[in-house]
């Protein structure tokens, strides 16, 4: 899969590439990422990038004309054909469906705005959807960028080992959070290992940490609860 970021700070999301799971994703040939700065692309002396809004106020606005030539250089260094994504605090939500539908995808390509904004006839002509990850405010779209990089990786075949299965998360199909996790040692002062997981039981095993993520889910998130995929012994468990 391919990502290309369009960003005044491109080494900000280049460097997800140097770490973790985004790293390991690039070294299995799994996904490359590209960075893009309108700067680059910018007319003039100044190279100027934004500019004041009309009706005024305060805050400067991004210019159609820097971010349209650096999407369309984006766009021409790969012939897959690419999803063009604004992240704005005005976006849907990111949420787990979302990143499971963007990793079908072969192409990206992240617009990340600075500043006020961008001027909307650019998001008009050129975006194909606008994400946010969250109701609160950064100031850019390179952290949110990351996000969907990040969790769109960790979706790839073959990034995450058998071990780590990305089914088993919050989120993962079920829909549900996930259950505590525990290692050694198992007596410390700050308290024992629930014992069932020390029973070599892998039936009671799997109940209790079933039981473990409805609780979860119905203490911290009801919400989710009704987008779950819940069996009859899941509901009688919640109804109990
Ligand atoms: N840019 C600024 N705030 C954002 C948010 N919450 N989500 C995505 N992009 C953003």
């Amino acid at each position: 899969m391919r990502f290309d970021v369009i960003s005044l700070f491109p080494e900000f999301v280049a460097q997800l590439a140097g770490h973790g799971v985004v790293g390991r994703a690039g070294e299995r040939g799994l996904l490359t990422l590209h960075g893009w700065n309108p700067r680059d692309f910018a007319e003039g002396n100044y190279r100027r990038v934004d500019d004041r809004p009309f009706g005024g106020g305060p805050g400067m606005v991004m210019m159609i004309d820097p971010l349209r030539a650096a999407l369309a250089a984006a766009r021409a260094a790969d012939p897959a054909p690419a999803r063009v994504i604004y992240l704005s605090p005005q976006g849907q939500r990111l949420d787990q469906r979302k990143v499971r539908e963007l990793a079908t995808r072969p192409r990206l390509i992240l617009l990340c705005g600075r500043y006020e904004g961008v001027d909307e006839r650019l998001i008009q002509a050129e975006v194909d959807e606008e994400l946010s990850i969250g109701d609160y405010v950064l100031s850019g779209g390179e952290l949110a960028a990351a996000v969907v990089i990040d969790a769109v990786a960790r979706l790839l075949d073959g990034t995450l080992g058998d071990a780590e299965s990305a089914g088993q998360d919050s989120f993962g199909e079920d829909g549900l959070l996930d259950c505590p996790h525990y290692t050694r040692p198992v007596e410390h002062a700050l308290g024992r290992v629930p014992e069932v997981l020390l029973s070599g039981d892998h039936a009671r095993i799997a109940r209790w940490r079933r039981q473990q993520a409805l609780g979860r889910t119905w203490l911290r998130r009801p919400d989710l609860l009704d987008e779950a995929s819940l069996s009859a012994q899941d509901r009688a468990l919640l109804e109990a």
